[in-house]
Order: C-alpha cells, then structure tokens, then sequence
C-alpha cells in the first residue's frame, strides 16, 4: 500500500506521533493509501522551512526567471506523466478517467502559464514632484498558506500554488482528507524540477487539526483557501486576527440563462455538463437554469432527455458521472433530494448495474419548474442536481439570476448582441459565460467570486498580483 509523508523542508517526513489517514477510494471505499495524520507541530515545522528559505535558504534568492524555468520544468514533468497522475487523480477523487486527464492537462497548463509569467510581472515607476524618483515594487507576501478542497485537487493546486511560486512566495499546502494524493507527487516532483527545498512544504491531515493550525499561525503572511462558506468564514477570521489577507473561494449557485432566441444545438450540452462534471461537486457547476417562459417546455422536455441518458459507474468505467466523494456528501445529497419531494422530477438518470457496495453514488436529477425560494433554487448541492426555472423577461431573468446569496459565475444563451452585453453587465458573479460556460478550466481567466461565493481573484495573471503586495520606494535626489 501506498504511504505518503508530510513533505517538509524536501523530506519526507511522518506525523510526530506517527498517527496516519486512509485514504478511501470514492467508488468502492477500498483504502488505496495512507498518508501522515500531521498536526499543530508539522504544521509549524513546515512553517518554519518556508521561512527559511525564504531568509537564508537559495530560493528567496533565485531570479524571476528562475522560478519560471522551475515551474516550466514542473508543467513538462507533469505532461510527460500525464497517463500516471491521471490514474492517481481518478482513483483519488472517484473522477471518471477522462475528467481526470483534463484535470491534468489544466495541471499542466497552470504551471507553463506562471512558469511563463514569473519573469513578466512589472512593477511601477510614478511620476512625483521634481527631484523623485519613485518605484512601486511587486514582492511576494512571504509564506503563503494554501489550503484546498478534494474535488479538484490537481487543479487547485495549479492555480494556487503555481502562482505563488511564481511570484516568489514559499508555500505551505494543506491538502484535503478525502483526496490529494496528486498534491503530493506533483510536490516531490518540484524538488527533482530544482525547486529548492523549503520552497514547497506539505502537511497531510484533517482540516481541523492541520488546517486550523494552519490557518492560525502566527508565522504566515496569507491564506488561500477554497472551500465551504462556514470555514473560509473561519479562515477570514484567523487571517483577520493576525490582520493577514486571504482568498476565499466558496462554490455558489451558478445561472445559466436561456432566452428563447438561444442556440439550443450548442447550449444544451454545455449545460448538462456544467452539473454534471465531477458529479455536480464542482464550485463553478450550472445548477440553475432560467428558461424564457415560451420555450420552457420545450428546453425542459430536451434537457429532461439528455439526463435519462446519463450513466454513473466507477472512476475507471469512464461514464458520464463517477461516484461522490464520501459518505457525508453521499448524505448530503440524500438530504437535498428529500427536500425535493413535493417538486415536479422531470427526468434522472441511471446506476450502471453491479456497482461496489463500498461506493458514494447519487443519479443526476433535473427538476422543474422549481420556484425560486425553494431550498434547491438557493442552497449549494454540491450533487449531480439541476433545477430549472422559467422567467418571463429579461429583468426578471436578471432578478432570478441574481437572486441567491452567491455569486460565482452566470452563463446566458442568446443570439442578440445588445441582450448580451446588458444581461453580462448586470449579472453579479466573478465571471459570466455568453453562449458558452466554463471554458476548459479558463488557466488565463481571473475567477473568483462576489457575495457568499467570497472575494479575491484566483487564475490568470490577475492571481500573480493577489500573490503579492506593492511597495513603493520613493528616491530624492534633489
Ligand atoms: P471544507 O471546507 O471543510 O474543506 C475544504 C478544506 O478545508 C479541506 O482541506 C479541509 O481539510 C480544510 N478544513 C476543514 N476544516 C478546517 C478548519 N477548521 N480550519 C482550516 N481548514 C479546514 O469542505 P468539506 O467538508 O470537504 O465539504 C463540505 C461542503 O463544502 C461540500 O458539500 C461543498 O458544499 C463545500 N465545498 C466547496 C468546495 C468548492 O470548490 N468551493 C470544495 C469542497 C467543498
Ligand atoms: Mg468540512
């Protein structure tokens, strides 16, 4: 059986009461590794290697263009053994195997984005009165603290960590229980890439033991966090006690907006998959569709088709849906479908027959017309669940859209040109999608969110300056 140690200071290193995780295979409960249970005191060693490196160790002198050329060799490494974390990403997670190469593909391509970027990232030079000179300096916050959620954890990491590598912080990573293996060989890779030791540490264990350390110590300058709303609300408060910045991305109840107009050949796929991919368990998923009222039934009644297709089996069947993560959020979905009862269920789809006992497996369900107080209109699933509601005009498309405590990203299908730009306008979400969704994992596209989904912009170059802060230096030489 596969064993992972924490990953500190490039040693591998176990828990130091040598307490240890299993780690569950999401389709048949089999356990496929285990990994250190670290705490409180890996967590402070991991802390303090970051330090180092940053203060004494060869990383906090390396170039820009050293670090890109680092991250650069990480992407190729992690390309050249696409098929083997795919595998690992897909066992981990309970991914269906072509969800999980595309998972690495993005890996891949976060890491050849920030490797190509660490050396682009300018500063400022301000004009000031007569005799300054003043320069505004991007620097890194120093140790940065990277806690992330199981259900993209490849990707997460990409975003995350690859941008504030390449902005020159050194890093602490907390990946989650319930899946993260790929975290950390694509971590021991990085050190055979030439990232010097220190520069990536990673503490395995649960989030209210390692994360919480994490989160609380005294000896970080950030946080990013991607998770529920209740513990990024409990990360803001660490990091607002030690008056650190953080950012927090926290799901949300994404729209997508169907005017009669629409593309209906392009449009459907897409939003069958936007709550479909990774079983409904992903941050950006379409959970909702608003439907202009005159093709209601009609969109209804071929959306109702495409999910009766949809089959769900094990990671390495490779159908539409793999199976959830745990028991809890099995539980969780149960519960949420409960709570559906007195809802029209326009359509479902199917187990694939004989599936381990041991697995977490829920079929997509579309409900619909749904209205839009409902706890399935408002609430975040995290499941294969997609309701659909139907909106009379353009306002009260905006007005349903809108209308949930979150704010992550909205789509809208339409051939008018004005509709577009007005609806995109007045949509309050991180990103909006028109006449598509989701884009391939957007590496270029800042994503991030308003409202309960949280703030800050991960991905893109725009995660290159949340990475860092600005200090100015200001030069007399009168
Ligand atoms: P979670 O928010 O508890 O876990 C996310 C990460 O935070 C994991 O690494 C976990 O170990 C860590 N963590 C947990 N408690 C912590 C604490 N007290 N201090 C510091 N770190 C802590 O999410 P969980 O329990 O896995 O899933 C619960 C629900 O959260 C899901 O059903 C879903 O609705 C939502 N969720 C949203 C995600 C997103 O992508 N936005 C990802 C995962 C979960
Ligand atoms: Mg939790």
């Amino acid at each position: 059986m596969r064993h992972h140690d924490c990953l500190i200071d490039g040693l591998e290193q176990p828990a130091a009461d040598g307490r240890t995780i299993e780690m569950l295979s999401p389709s048949d409960g089999r356990t496929i590794a285990t990994v250190a249970r670290g705490g409180a005191a890996e967590v402070d060693a991991a802390v303090r290697a970051a330090r180092q490196a940053l203060e004494t160790g060869p990383y906090g002198r390396l170039a820009a263009v050293e670090r890109g050329r680092i991250l650069s060799r990480m992407a190729a490494v992690v390309t050249a053994r696409h098929a083997e974390l795919a595998e690992l990403e897909a066992e981990d997670c309970g991914k269906p195997m072509a969800q999980a190469k595309t998972d690495i593909t993005c890996l891949a391509r976060y890491l050849e984005f920030y490797g190509g970027a660490a050396d682009k990232v300018h500063g400022l030079q301000i004009p000031f009165l007569g005799d300054w000179l003043v320069t505004g300096l991007r620097e890194p916050h120093g140790v940065t603290a990277h806690i992330i959620p199981w259900n993209y954890p490849a990707q997460i990491f990409g975003r995350s960590v690859g941008a504030a590598l390449a902005m020159g912080n050194a890093c602490v990573l907390k990946p989650a229980e319930d899946a993260g293996l790929t975290c950390l060989e694509v971590a021991r890779l990085a050190l055979e890439c030439g990232l010097p030791p220190g520069a990536l540490n990673v503490v395995t264990g649960y989030g209210e033991e390692a994360g919480a350390a994490l989160s609380k110590h005294d000896d970080i300058d950030f946080i990013s966090f991607t998770g529920s709303p209740e513990i990024g609300t409990a990360i803001q408060t660490a990091a607002a006690q030690r008056t650190i910045g953080c950012t927090l991305e926290l799901g949300g109840k994404s729209a997508q907006l169907v005017f009669a107009d629409a593309d209906l050949e392009k449009a459907l796929p897409v939003i069958v998959n936007a709550i479909i991919q990774n079983g409904g368990q992903t941050c950006s998923a379409g959970s909702r569709v608003l439907i202009e009222a005159s093709v209601f039934e009609q969109v209804a009644t071929r959306l109702a088709e495409r999910f009766s297709a949809l089959r769900v089996g094990t990671h390495a069947m490779d159908l539409d849906l793999g199976p959830l993560i745990n028991r809890q959020q099995e539980e969780r979905v149960r519960r949420f479908v409960g709570r559906a009862a007195d809802l029209p269920l326009l359509a479902e789809g199917r187990l694939a027959p004989d599936l381990p006992a041991g697995g977490h497996y829920a079929v997509p369900r579309l409900y619909g017309p749904v209205p839009a107080g409902h706890a399935l209109a408002q609430e975040e699933v995290f499941g294969p669940v997609l309701v659909a509601m139907p909106f009379q005009d353009e306002a009260e498309a905006v007005r349903l859209a809108n209308g949930t405590a979150f704010g992550l990203v909205a789509g809208l299908w339409t051939r008018d040109g004005g509709r577009q730009m007005r609806v995109a306008r007045r949509l309050r979400a991180g990103q909006v999608y028109v006449n598509g969704y989701g884009a391939g994992g957007g590496i270029e596209l800042p994503f991030g969110g308003v409202k309960r989904s949280g703030h800050g912009r991960e991905k893109g170059f725009e995660a290159l300056y949340e990475f860092s802060q600005l200090k100015t230096i200001a030069f007399n030489h009168g």
